[in-house]
């Protein structure tokens, strides 16, 4: 039998205060309306937005009509005692935490898509809304659309996970697709995701891998059920890489791609979000244009790959929304009995550290400019015997017509990064090396 009117018409409400009508919030508006139906059969009651705060309250009023309050105070969402669910969709650190935490303080239940913000504030936040007893939603601030934290936090649960290593910044993605295969320069690449609403407000946080860790944080937490702990992770973007190092890993058979990496390891964590080579036959490697995927190794499931859009408009409303059902269904039930915030009960989670950058363990790519003299290379690889770092594959390419410079490529096994370090130094001091040799992981 079909649903009547009357039928949602009794159903029970969901008040939701909607925090930013940018591209993520105006995602949500319009899903939340366009799928009501559809919602309210599987969430069992009617989500509605009944006030929205943003700025620029014109262009507001015109897309959510005439019946919903509007202002752009964000603490009149906090302030509204009708409102159940503040869906924070702003972005930002400090009002965003303010915001979050008083509408926490009031026994509102949470909904953000923000996270930078879990990714810097989350402790305090998951411990305020643990003592106050209401949910904190965070679907969408890892891979948009992709529902990785349920798979982590539910699909999972049965897993030992010790790795995980993702493409989870669609912006920068994006940017080395369309450089690789449309010839776009850097700047108008960027240009593009911005109008395509991916990038952040200030996109250095794509670029230079912030907004990576940010993710890469969020996963390394419930996938090991340790705390937030950004601080810790080791950041490297996309800015400084080469033109030359995309033609040498294409020659070698690699791809290169933003990778956040999560992994456990018996002394600590790592934490690293950086440039990495992928051999071109894996399926990371393909990952193209704002497309996110994350790989997980679980010690009973085995390998497993999450695969969709990362950043925009409705991929991204799709995970605040189906955090919006979660929140419907959940909101009677007993706070214990809820899924915990991180995966792991709150006071199950470990003090693990996260390892210091010259504790990763990995393998190498150099990149050393050199005169071609005689005897470079046999210098060269006695450093690396030196240090411990044994080689896999070496590229050494003829100086171009009249030049008397060329690069040596070297791929080595894994190792560890300290050791790099040491030959790095000693390669650079070498007569005949020109610049310090360029690094890749
Ligand atoms: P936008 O900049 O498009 O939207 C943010 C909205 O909030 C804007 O309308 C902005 O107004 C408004 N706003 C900002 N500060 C205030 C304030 N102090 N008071 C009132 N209104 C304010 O950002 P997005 O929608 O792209 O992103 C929102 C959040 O979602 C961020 O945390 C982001 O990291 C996250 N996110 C974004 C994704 C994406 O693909 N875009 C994907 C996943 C997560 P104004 O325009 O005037 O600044
Ligand atoms: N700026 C982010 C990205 C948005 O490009 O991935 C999605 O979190």
């Amino acid at each position: 039998r079909h649903t009547t009117r009357s039928h949602y018409q009794r159903m029970k409400e969901i008040k939701v205060g909607l925090l930013g009508l940018g591209t993520v919030g105006s995602g949500v508006f319009e899903v939340l309306k366009n799928n009501a139906d559809e919602i309210s059969r599987r969430s069992g009651c009617r989500i509605r937005v009944t006030r929205v705060v943003s700025r620029g309250l014109d262009a507001v009023r015109k897309m959510v009509g005439p019946d919903i309050a509007i202002s752009e105070d964000p603490f009149d969402i906090v302030n509204d005692p009708a409102i159940d669910v503040l869906v924070e969709v702003m972005g930002g650190t400090t009002v965003a935490r303010d915001v979050v935490l008083a509408a926490i303080a009031k026994g509102k239940q949470v909904v953000t898509a923000n996270k930078a913000l879990l990714a810097v504030h989350g402790n305090e936040i998951f411990a305020k809304a643990r003592e106050q007893g209401v949910m904190v939603a965070f679907e969408a601030a890892v891979a948009g659309g992709i529902p990785i934290v349920k798979a982590l936090r539910e699909g999972l649960a049965a897993n030992r996970i010790d790795m995980l290593a993702g493409i989870i910044n669609g912006t920068t993605n994006f940017i080395l697709s369309e450089m690789r295969d449309k010839g776009l320069s850097f700047d108008a690449a960027l240009a593009d995701a911005q109008r395509l609403g991916y990038a952040e407000a200030d996109p250095t946080f794509d670029i230079e891998g912030i907004d990576a860790a940010h993710k890469a944080t969020l996963l390394a937490s419930i996938a090991f059920g340790v705390p937030v702990q950004f601080d810790g992770a080791y950041i490297e973007g996309i800015s400084k890489l080469a033109a030359e190092d995309f033609t040498y890993a294409d020659q070698l058979g690699y791809r290169i791609k933003l990778l956040g990496i999560a992994r456990r390891r018996a002394e600590g964590i790592e934490l690293r979000v950086h440039p990495t080579l992928i051999p071109a036959r894996r399926l990371l490697a393909n990952v193209e244009g704002a497309m996110n995927a994350v790989w997980v190794k679980g010690d009973a499931v085995g390998e497993t790959l999450y695969y969709g859009p990362g950043a925009g408009k409705l991929p991204t409303a799709s995970a605040v929304v189906a955090d919006l059902v979660d929140v419907a269904r959940q909101i009677e039930v007993a706070p214990e009995s809820r899924v915990p915030y991180l995966a792991f009960q709150q006071d199950q989670l470990q003090q693990v550290p996260v390892l210091p950058a010259s504790e990763m363990e990995t393998a190498y790519y150099l990149r050393i400019p050199v005169r071609d003299e005689p005897g470079v290379l046999a210098d060269i690889t006695r450093i690396m015997a030196d240090e411990g770092v044994s080689i896999d594959a070496m590229l050494q390419r003829q100086p171009s017509e009249g030049a008397n410079t060329t690069d040596i490529i070297l791929m080595t096994h894994r190792t560890v990064e300290k050791c790099i370090d040491i030959a790095s130094r000693r390669i650079e001091a070498l007569p005949s090396v020109t610049a310090a040799p360029v690094r890749l992981r």
